[in-house]
């Protein structure tokens, strides 16, 4: 299998018979199996950087798949014209990096219907970002790979109420389907509290609102387990 876990995840997300772009492709690995799981997908491979493109253009030609997926150089969504793609991927890159490159391009953006994003960080802000942009979020996926456990989020079009900041943080559909990597989730989410409690507790003038705040949130998180 071509896919690692995270990616797997990824294009397990992907609706069936859509139009859909992987921004950010690299290696093109994805975008390629999107094709061959369902031929009637059309695939845009999209990346900003020149090696990228070459990369997975070296990896549909050895598929025999260059005439299949189109592979193209541009910024986000910059590289699709308006109504090109109904679904895009970007996995693997940044959550304020992702919610930039969804906000930068409204009206290619006011023609998709399903998002897929695999953030590596600034889960909460990404999260906020799609229910304050008449996004919510449909369906979470976790997937561990060499140990570290990544995040997947499926959004459709439509207003919804914001979740609570647990649940930005923890993602909304984790928290409510616990999948079986729930615990280590909420591990290393305890992880990086306790790592910022004792930086605001070790400051020469302890903030003692912020201190407070961070004792409840660890308090929450332990509560999950
Ligand atoms: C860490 S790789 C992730 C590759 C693949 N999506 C994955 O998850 O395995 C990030 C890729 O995003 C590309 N990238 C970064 N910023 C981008 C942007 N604004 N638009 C399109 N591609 C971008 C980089 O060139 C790089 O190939």
């Amino acid at each position: 299998m071509i896919l690692d876990d995270r990616l797997e995840a990824v294009a397990g997300f992907v609706p069936a018979d859509c139009k859909v772009a992987d921004i950010g492709t690299d290696h093109g690995y994805l975008a390629m199996e999107l094709y061959k799981r369902d031929k009637r997908r059309t695939v845009i491979a999209a990346d900003k950087n020149a090696g990228p493109c070459q990369a997975a253009s070296h990896t549909l030609a050895e598929a025999g798949l260059t005439e299949c997926i189109q592979v193209r150089q541009g910024d986000g969504l910059k590289a699709l014209a308006v109504g090109e793609a109904d679904t895009v991927c970007i996995a693997g890159m940044g959550g304020k990096l992702i919610s930039d490159i969804l906000s930068a391009e409204p009206e290619v953006l006011a023609g998709l219907s399903c998002l897929v994003l695999q953030p590596q960080n600034a889960y909460s802000l990404l999260r906020r970002w799609l229910y304050e942009h008449n996004w919510h979020i449909v369906d979470e996926a976790l997937a561990q790979v060499d140990g570290r456990v990544y995040q997947i989020i499926k959004a459709e079009r439509g207003q919804a109420e914001i979740p609570s900041e647990l649940a930005l943080k923890l993602g909304p559909v984790l928290l409510e389907k616990r999948p079986e990597l729930f615990a280590k989730h909420v591990e290393n989410n305890l992880i990086s509290c306790h790592k910022v409690l004792t930086g605001l507790q070790k400051s020469a003038e302890p903030d003692r609102g912020r201190i407070q705040q961070m004792e409840a949130e660890i308090a929450e998180l332990e509560g999950l387990l």
